[in-house]
């Protein structure tokens, strides 16, 4: 029998890919590669494996990329039409599913789920569809597809329908709401959301706090068609009664890790060392630092920081002068109104405590909003305090390389309710995101902490934190889905 099928054996699925395209002034398209979890596991699987990485193309250069047909071996870019992609991506994934996944919305007023939200939705399930039929037609027969993320919820689903010989796992990168929230959804859409989710032969969380959020959904939705099992020997799973294919879904657990290798490494290069100098500046002379590294994220919780720095210095005004937060906040998601607002207002909390607190000498908020990673390696190396209080969050990586690449040792402040939590809590002084005078307290614990225990203390988050890295992440995903 003559076959359609494709070529490879191994797929990436993802919203954001590994390379981007800018058109320069001349016409020429410049290539910019991205980092991450997936792509050193992919470089970790060889090129002989053959794998594809199947991506949206996100801005113009991509798409003009993908029309002068440039482009890289194993990246396949789905040039979908941009105000398809634009509803999907921004008003589906992130201003819906986002926000139930993080607890975001202010519930008086939203969400509104009307006939601008079901335009939407039907914007984000062609999306969906779009991916399936391009892993439907690239994939070997019995090919291994890992689909990523909250864009891609559908696509297990629609996939599995187009092609039941593959092996079909997703992985979530954020948390999972709790039942009560997620039931906001309507009931159409959230059972649509999840007979997409449980198309897969394996879905896979970053900790088993979101893998549960996900099983006590799974378990509200049909009775009559999907039963979770109480957990057998530390596995989890959802069988599927209606004889639909396949006859389960297994449920599991990867706690990304931080790359110990190449943070350490690229850590020391010339260029983090040149910020360390100019950091060092315009900290000033002797002084301690709370870091903070993160986009501008709503669930990041920037503001809340910036005002218990501003308790602390109120609480202990012998940390005046003595102590300056270096808040590194970097744009994200600009399309969207509620994130520009929120940088502004990052920006003006941070303005207000300088014009306050601040001394001739002294600047006690230093914040910096142009994306550097080289200086956020040189703030990671020397902060003396590292403050992680997300109000909820998949994982945070923050917490995770600071005390990897720290020189002399840095005190984690973590909020319980970042994935992180799971693994360094017990070395890390914990915070409720939303208590401004506790985590002023926790600010205060952390600079004060001994330079014997605070060393200690970063070692154990360092081994904890790099107990799973990037490519092993990867390839325990493959592992799992091909047993
Ligand atoms: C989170 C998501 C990722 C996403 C990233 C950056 O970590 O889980 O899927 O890529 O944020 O967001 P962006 O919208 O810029 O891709």
């Amino acid at each position: 029998m003559a076959s359609t099928h494709g070529a490879h054996g191994i797929l990436v699925a993802s919203n954001r890919g590994p390379i981007t395209y800018q058109t320069q002034d001349d016409g020429s398209l410049q290539a910019k590669r991205g980092g991450g979890g997936l792509v050193s596991g992919l470089s970790a699987i060889g090129p002989d494996a053959d794998a594809l990485w199947v991506c949206a193309a996100l801005g113009d250069g991509d798409r003009e990329a993908v029309r002068r047909g440039v482009g890289e071996d194993g990246v396949r870019m789905l040039d979908i039409d941009a105000e398809v992609h634009a509803d999907a991506y921004n008003g589906i994934a992130n201003s819906v599913l986002w926000f139930v996944h993080h607890m975001l919305y202010q519930t008086p007023l939203e969400p509104v789920f009307d006939a601008e939200f079901r335009r939407q939705w039907d914007a984000y399930r062609a999306y969906n569809q779009a991916f399936a039929e391009a892993l439907a037609e690239e994939a070997a027969e019995g090919a291994s597809v890992l689909v990523q993320d909250y864009h891609l919820c559908l696509v297990p689903g629609l996939l599995r329908a187009l092609r039941p010989d593959l092996r079909i796992g997703h992985f979530s990168h954020t948390p999972w709401a709790p039942v009560d929230y997620f039931r906001m959804l309507p009931d159409d859409i959230r059972a649509e959301l999840l007979d997409g989710m449980l198309g897969a032969d394996r879905l896979a969380f970053l900790t088993w706090r979101w893998a549960t959020a996900f099983l006590d959904c799974a378990a509200e939705i049909d009775p009559e068609r999907y039963r979770v099992p109480p957990a057998s020997e530390g596995s989890r799973s959802v069988e599927h009664l209606d004889g639909a294919a396949p006859a389960r879904t297994l449920v599991g657990v990867h706690g990304l890790g931080a790359d110990a290798e190449f943070l350490r490494a690229r850590s020391h290069e010339a260029d983090v060392e040149e910020r360390i100098v100019a950091l060092r500046e315009e900290i000033g002379e002797g002084r301690r630092t709370i870091v903070r590294v993160d986009r501008t994220e709503l669930s990041k919780n920037i503001v809340r920081g910036m005002l218990a720095y501003r308790q602390l210095l109120d609480d202990h005004p012998e940390w005046r002068e003595r102590v300056v937060h270096v808040a590194f906040a970097y744009p994200s998601r600009q399309d969207l109104a509620i994130y520009r607002d929120y940088t502004a207002e990052v920006q003006r909390v941070a303005d207000e405590i300088n014009s306050s607190y601040g001394t001739p000498g002294w600047t006690p908020v230093v914040l910096h909003v142009k994306d550097d990673f080289a200086r956020s390696l040189a703030a990671y190396r020397l902060a003396d305090v590292a403050l992680v209080n997300p109000i909820r969050d998949g994982m945070n990586l923050v917490a995770k390389e600071v005390p990897v690449v720290s020189d002399e040792g840095c005190v984690l402040v973590l909020s319980r309710e970042a994935g992180a939590y799971e693994e360094l809590g017990e070395d890390a002084v914990s915070v409720n995101p939303y208590d401004i005078v506790g985590t002023a307290r926790a600010l205060h614990e952390a600079l004060a902490m001994q330079p014997g225990e605070r060393a200690e203390r970063t070692k154990r988050l360092a081994a904890a934190a790099t107990a799973l890295p990037p490519a092993q992440w990867f390839l325990d995903q493959l592992h799992a889905l091909e047993a």
